[in-house]
């Protein structure tokens, strides 16, 4: 695993499994995730949301049509959003052909499910809030989930867990209900806007465009809530030069759908 990590200006660059390994397997689910241990990825980045009937679930999309069968299967049920399906409906779509035929069987997991696999394989969690402001209440909700998996315990909360969001609102929540989980702020806010995002950020993750090694010290500069330097993780950066470029430019971490090729290249 120490290929992953690597020395850099800044010292370490981390390597993130953007929706487990999704060049390899179906994204966000849980065959990703092992793909993504089996590759030797420590960190895996995942979307969760929520149900018609409240389960909290592991996919990307706001919809269901690109990443299972829903179509297919509830034809008249356009325009298939995550959030007007059961979990006992969500759970008997197919979730693999779109991307092989031999991940047929794979399903959308619960955020529980994935949990346990996580538990199992011993990899970190960067989660993000996926338009939570469809989901009211998500925030609390994925705490009691996390909590109750153990990942709120002292050990997991400071090592192994970040959640992230666009919205520094869901952030905020977040903060304000379990202080002692890390989070990261999606995009690159403004300069002059960084400094209030401290109260509740430990890290601001930007589209790798966004980047330059002036932003990036600019954020180092500041300290979040856990008085620690805040963080800057780098998505989604698929090829090695870009990869280079960006641990030449500071960054902390790097969010890859090629986590392995990553790896290599920054190794
Ligand atoms: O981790 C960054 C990235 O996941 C944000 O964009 O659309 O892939 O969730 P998206
Ligand atoms: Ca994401």
């Amino acid at each position: 695993h120490s290929r992953l990590e690597t020395a850099t200006r800044t010292g370490t660059v981390t390597v993130f499994g953007h929706r487990g390994a999704p060049t390899r397997a179906p994204e966000n689910t849980l065959a990703s995730v092992r793909k993504a241990s089996a590759l030797g990825t420590k960190w895996v980045e995942n979307d969760v949301q929520r149900t018609k009937d409240g389960k909290l679930v592991v996919i990307h999309d706001t919809t269901l049509t690109r990443t299972t069968n829903a179509k297919k299967i509830f034809p008249n049920r356009a325009p298939w959003n995550v959030g007007d399906f059961t979990l006992a409906e969500i759970k008997k779509l197919d979730a693999g052909s779109w991307f092989g035929k031999e991940y047929r069987n794979e399903r959308v997991p619960t955020l529980g499910q994935y949990m346990d696999l996580l538990n199992r394989t011993g990899q970190k969690l960067l989660l993000e809030l996926k338009q939570p402001q469809l989901y009211p209440g998500i925030e609390q909700q994925t705490l009691g989930v996390l909590r109750a998996k153990g990942w709120l315990d002292s050990g997991h909360v400071r090592d192994k867990l970040v959640i992230q969001s666009f919205s520094a609102a869901a952030l905020r929540t977040t903060h304000r209900l379990s202080p002692a989980v890390r989070t990261g702020l999606l995009g690159s806010p403004a300069l002059g806007t960084l400094k209030a995002y401290t109260a509740f950020a430990d890290e601001v993750n930007p589209r790798y465009t966004a980047v330059t090694p002036s932003y990036i010290d600019a954020v180092h500069r500041l300290k979040g809530p856990h008085g620690i330097r805040l963080k800057v993780n780098a998505w989604t950066v698929d090829d090695a030069s870009t990869a280079a470029r960006m641990a030449g430019f500071g960054v902390d971490g790097i969010i890859s759908n090629r986590p392995q090729a990553i790896c290599e290249a920054v190794g």
